[in-house]
């Protein structure tokens, strides 16, 4: 009888009587979760359409189970639009402030900083050199910069920045480094998730071995129909280039005013509204449950005055956010806590993604060790890695614990967390080599990059391989 710790918790094991088949290992390690990944932007005061049109459903979003949440501040983009090096670093720290204000966890989800991370500006460069030019000149930003210096009769690039230009670039960057699966934006930002895509291909197509790797995961943007949009305080869409935006943490008597300063027409009180086309009620949609709108439509339909409509919405919407709003004073009082949280954010993840991925990369393209050049009559090097037989290797990481990696020739397939004994990490590897894996999600997770089917594929081969070796000793 084994007694094993994975049999002892309680996980359900798979016994793989000879070579796995996919089919069985695949239940087993579905434990790879989807990655959730979106950027935003330190250029302005957080209002309450980015609440209601990002942070909020991002929040949400990210306590789903089975799901990754990579949420950070894009401040090398903001450089594009912001030379204001005070204004860059207010809405930085204020949008950090208020992502923590409305209940993003830091422990749970990956929050940082995009300067925090050198790998993006690093695989900019290496996504700058397979990008090609005229799908960049196809950006719809670029493009409406150059109609309107042609409308005014300027030079086609007149004062179009470089940056400008390779923002799409950086973005795949930000998306592809760490394989993210979906990509939550506004519309506006959907063609270039596709730029993404396009440049994470090409360098899959370039770089990649026949079938087996591939390199980056080709991210799909998601947006969110029903919450796209707010409208400000002119009706038209809230954005801070409108001019027309109600700051998420607005004090309370400055948020009344605003409110009461919301565009509606001139109907008196007694006369019924149309709800159609309101601001105003979009605006308490957003803030109400179901029921609430309901009532507050009757309320349109029975002549509500503007007044006393507006004075609903105030206190709606003051209902939601005065909790956060006490959160984010508490934050915004200390910095430095939040340079703490952002750093701290950005380290750990350069050791769990970033820097092994651009390891990968760095490789993939050339940027190689030269003492590993095979020199003339030494025996070639092995070219097909991936027909290498996998191996586990056990190791012991700075935090003490103990690890184990399954690689496959320079591969990661599969990596394990810290175990307390070098005796449980080996048990565990014994197990996996019975074909015992269990449902693994606690215990390891997939390589950057690594499928399902690839680690089927490996275990399969690792235990053809044993069982070859047993039949030779026969
Ligand atoms: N360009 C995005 C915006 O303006 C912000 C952003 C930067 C982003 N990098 C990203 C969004 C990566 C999603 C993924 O909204």
């Amino acid at each position: 009888m084994r007694t094993r710790g994975a049999g002892k918790r309680g996980r359900r094991r798979r016994q793989l009587e000879c070579v796995p088949t996919p089919h069985r290992t695949q239940a087993a390690l579905r434990m790879s979760k989807s990655r959730v990944l979106t950027g935003i932007t330190t250029s302005g005061t957080p209002h309450l359409g980015n609440y209601v049109g990002a942070i909020r459903p991002a929040i949400a979003a990210s306590h789903a189970p089975g799901v990754e949440s990579f949420y950070f501040l894009a401040d090398y983009h903001s450089l594009i639009k912001v030379q204001d090096p005070a204004r860059v670093q207010r809405s930085t720290l204020e949008i950090a402030a208020a992502w923590l204000a409305c209940g993003l966890a830091p422990d749970k989800v990956w929050f940082y900083r995009q300067s925090d991370i050198p790998e993006i500006p690093e695989l900019t460069w290496l996504l700058t050199c397979v990008a090609g030019k005229g799908l960049l000149n196809r950006a719809h930003a670029y493009k409406a910069a150059v109609d309107r210096n042609r409308a005014e009769g300027e030079d086609d690039d007149a004062a179009i920045s470089a940056g400008l230009f390779m923002y799409p670039v950086l973005m795949a960057a930000d998306i592809l480094l760490f394989n993210a699966h979906k990509v939550p934006v506004g519309r506006d930002q959907v063609q270039h998730i596709e730029m993404a895509r396009d440049f994470g291909q090409r360098f899959n197509h370039l770089y990649g071995e026949p079938a087996s790797r591939a390199y980056f995961t080709l991210p799909e943007a998601v947006v969110e129909e029903q919450v796209a949009t707010l409208p400000g305080l002119d009706g038209r869409k809230m954005s801070k280039s409108y001019d027309n935006t109600i700051p998420l943490f607005a004090p309370r008597g400055e948020l009344k005013k605003l409110v009461a300063g919301i565009l509606t027409d001139s109907r008196a009180p007694g006369e019924a509204k149309d709800t159609e086309g309101s601001a105003l009620f979009q605006l308490y949609q957003a803030f109400a449950s179901q029921d609430e709108t309901a009532a507050f439509a009757r309320a349109f339909a029975d002549g509500i005055g503007w007044g006393d409509a507006k004075q609903a919405l105030f206190e709606r919407i003051d209902a939601e956010v005065a909790p956060m709003r006490e959160a984010y004073e508490a934050l915004m009082a200390k910095p430095g806590e939040i340079e703490a949280i952002l750093r701290d954010g950005a380290a750990r993840l350069r050791v769990r993604h970033a820097t092994p991925m651009l390891q990968r990369l760095r490789e993939a393209v050339g940027l190689r060790d030269l003492s590993q050049v095979p020199v003339a009559n030494a025996r070639p090097a092995k070219k097909d890695a991936a027909a290498a037989t996998p191996v586990f290797k056990q190791y012991r990481d700075a935090d003490g614990k103990f690890y184990f990696k399954l690689m496959q020739g320079e591969r990661v397939l599969l990596q394990s967390t810290g175990f307390a004994s070098p005796r449980d990490a080996g048990q565990r590897i014994a197990a996996i080599k019975q074909g015992e894996i269990g449902d693994g999600a606690s215990e390891f997770s997939l390589g950057d990059g690594v499928t399902d089917e690839e680690v089927n594929a490996a275990l399969a081969a690792f235990v053809a391989a044993q069982l070859d070796g047993e039949s030779g000793k026969a």
